[in-house]
């Protein structure tokens, strides 16, 4: 808990550091990575760098954890966080680097802010940092020991054992451990960090949700091609695409991610656009594994049945349960029993008290969570999994 004259501090200078936030994280990372170079070489995103999207993250998760310190002060963002968390143990990192962030980020706000940063200003932030970052480090260990990796080391290697063409633009691998150990366990949802080597020498990360595979003792993971049109095409999705085949290798991390699909007979409602499919792939095969009796409405929207990953496997698994109904848009045009257009869920009977499991593109994800709230679906029912730095983490704390 914030001390009550760091409090007052702190919403004093919310305002002005809130709207220097975006300023101060590029500062801090410029000069973070001109001194600790190795930081972009495996664990940073550099396509996520470019587009600033993860320092608007950054910056959204400080004043978010600052205005829910402020607003509620003896509770703690947990949402906000366990993401975070999540996704700092997928990239594996370490205790000792939140004095590396601290140092750039603090000489960042000094630098852009000048004098206004008094001594007591800089210790009042000092502790929202520290508060965040031993929150984070707590969760992170907890993390790190479920998934058996204690030292924050969790990669391991891979053999591609299939390569299979879902569209044009869509690639599943079909994974088996290419060593000994015990294979961490995976729930329906998580996602891995896949460590490749870019034709510079440089390492880069990008995080695959687990489609499948599960039952088998493999794993599958399924691509999407990026492309960049005017900007660049995506590095990784594109070297996975043109340069993986069966029989190669590749590096793995443990899964990660809080948006899993959790036991219990609540109706659930699995909605997805795209490759978004992933994770909702994984918890069908999931139900029908486990025999589940749960009533379960599956939505999913794409541009043609042509285009939409996974929609065979979605269709085989959803029609095996006992108690599920499918309904997909085609923006392109109805097909059989599909509909057209994007999704729309204004005849659609949403089963009273239903878990939401959604993913998606974010205008998506909005459109499609503005229409079950408005179906009467509780907000804290909603769970989503955004494939890119949270933008929308602010306002989940
Ligand atoms: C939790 C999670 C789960 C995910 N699950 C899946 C999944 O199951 N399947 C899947 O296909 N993807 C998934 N993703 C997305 C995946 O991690 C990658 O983000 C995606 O494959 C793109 O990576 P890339 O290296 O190909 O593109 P990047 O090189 O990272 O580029 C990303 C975007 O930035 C743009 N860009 C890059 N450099 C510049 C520049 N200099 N200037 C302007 N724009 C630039 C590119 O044009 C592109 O649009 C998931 C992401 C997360 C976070
Ligand atoms: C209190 C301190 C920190 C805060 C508030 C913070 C916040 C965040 C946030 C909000 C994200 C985006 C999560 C998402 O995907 O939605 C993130 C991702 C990330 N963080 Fe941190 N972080 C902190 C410390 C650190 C440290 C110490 C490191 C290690 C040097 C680190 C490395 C990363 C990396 C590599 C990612 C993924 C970036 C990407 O793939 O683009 N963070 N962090």
């Amino acid at each position: 808990m914030l001390s009550a004259e760091s409090a007052g501090i702190i919403r004093a200078t919310l305002p002005v550091i809130g709207a220097s936030l975006d300023t101060i994280t590029a500062r801090f990372y410029t000069t973070m990575f001109a001194e600790h170079p190795e930081l972009l070489d495996g664990m940073f995103n550099r396509g996520n760098q470019a587009s600033g999207e993860q320092r608007r993250a950054l910056a959204g998760s400080i004043a978010a954890f600052a205005t829910a310190l402020l607003e509620r002060p003896d509770e703690r963002p947990d949402r906000l966080l366990t993401r975070i968390a999540h996704k700092h143990t997928a990239v594996g990192v370490t205790d000792d680097q939140y004095v590396i962030v601290h140092k750039y980020l603090f000489g960042a706000i000094a630098d852009v802010l000048g004098e206004a940063v008094t001594p007591e200003v800089a210790a009042a932030w000092d502790e929202v940092y520290w508060l965040m970052a031993g929150a984070l480090i707590a969760l992170e260990a907890r993390i790190y020991a479920r998934a058996g990796a204690e030292d924050g080391s969790t990669w391991r290697r891979w053999r591609v054992v299939e390569r299979r063409q879902e569209t044009a633009d869509v690639v599943s691998f079909l994974l088996r451990p290419a060593g000994d150990g015990p294979v961490p366990p995976a729930r329906p949802g998580q996602y891995v960090s896949v460590r490749v080597r870019m034709p510079d020498g440089t390492h880069q990360l990008r995080q695959y949700t687990l489609s499948g595979g599960e039952r088998d003792g493999l794993r599958k993971i399924t691509v999407k091609r990026v492309l960049g049109g005017d900007a660049p095409d995506g590095e990784v999705s594109t070297l996975l695409h043109t340069g993986v085949r069966a029989g190669d290798e590749l590096t793995l991390s443990a899964p990660f991610g809080d948006v899993a699909l959790e036991d219990g007979d609540a109706p659930l409602v699995l909605v997805s656009a795209g490759i978004g499919c992933t994770p909702i792939a994984a918890m069908l095969e999931h139900l029908a594994a486990t025999g589940s009796t749960r009533r379960v409405l599956l939505l999913h929207a794409d541009r043609s049945p042509e285009g939409h990953p996974l929609r065979r496997d979605m269709e085989r698994l959803a029609d095996g349960l006992p108690s599920a109904r499918r309904i997909f848009w085609y923006e392109d045009g109805a097909r059989g029993d599909s509909r057209p257009g994007r999704l729309s869920l204004s005849d659609v009977e949403i089963p009273p008290g239903a878990v939401v499991y959604l993913c998606g593109p974010l205008p998506f994800m909005r459109e499609a969570r503005s229409q079950l709230l408005g179906a009467g679906v509780a907000a804290r029912d909603i769970h989503y999994e955004v494939f890119g730095p949270d933008l929308w983490l602010g306002h989940a704390a």
